[in-house]
């Protein structure tokens, strides 16, 4: 029997203000996944209050030595009901801001995001089958290629984070100039943008379940 299934998104946005250039993108991811038929949950980290301060009981659980904490377990089944991932947020110093930072270290746990030492054998990857990331740069690509940073922000993030976890098809978007004023016309390039992007990212359409 086959049945279709909406796809399942889950944008995780670090930003502490509603109307910056980034919410604005993640009001546009949400739009164009909600527009093909799939169902989207926001993770707005600032509002939700996410401490990203790895604790002692995290470093107790990444040894082997106790659970997963309380906190970390809702994290982790909200990324469990989730088909696809996306992580929008400002670049800050060529990477992730602080607080994604933060959540990444804390949620992705040994045993369950990855396996290492005694967790080795459990082949533990996420449990969403696609992930990427949509960053804003003030200034262009063309800027983050001439230093190094591109290269050095693909093998941080999507490789080394997503693919690392098993997710070895992770895109990355840039959206330039993210300082300047979002006229109509960058709007909808970004809006092009966005929607290649979530084709890369196999999403946004409605997903067959054959049984
Ligand atoms: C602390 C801090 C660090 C930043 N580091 C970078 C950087 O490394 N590269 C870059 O292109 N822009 C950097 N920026 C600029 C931001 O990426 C830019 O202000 C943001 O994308 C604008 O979008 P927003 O309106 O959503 O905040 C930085 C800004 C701040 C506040």
């Amino acid at each position: 029997m086959t049945h279709t299934a909406s796809s399942r998104t889950l944008l995780v946005v670090s930003h502490p203000v509603r109307g910056s250039h980034t919410w604005r993108v993640a009001e546009t991811l949400q739009e164009l996944l909600e527009a093909s038929g799939g169902v989207v949950e926001i993770a707005d980290l600032h509002a939700e209050g996410f401490d990203p301060t790895i604790t002692a009981e995290d470093l107790l659980h990444y040894a082997g030595e106790a659970p997963v904490p309380k906190g970390i377990r809702r994290e982790h089944e909200r990324l469990e009901r989730q088909d696809a991932v996306i992580m929008v947020a400002p670049m800050y110093w060529w990477n992730v801001p602080a607080l994604l930072k933060g959540w990444i270290d804390r949620v992705f746990t040994n045993g369950w995001a990855f396996g290492h030492g005694q967790a080795a054998d459990s082949k533990a990857q996420l449990p969403f089958a696609r992930g990427g990331f949509v960053l804003l740069t003030s200034g262009s690509v063309a800027d983050l290629d001439r230093h190094g940073y591109n290269a050095s922000i693909a093998t941080l993030l999507p490789y080394g984070v997503l693919s690392y976890c098993g997710r070895p098809e992770a895109p990355l978007l840039y959206l330039e100039e993210s300082e300047a004023e979002l006229t109509p016309e960058k709007a909808n390039h970004w809006r092009a943008s966005l929607t290649g992007f979530l084709s890369a990212l196999g999403v946004g359409t409605e997903i067959s379940l054959t049984q």
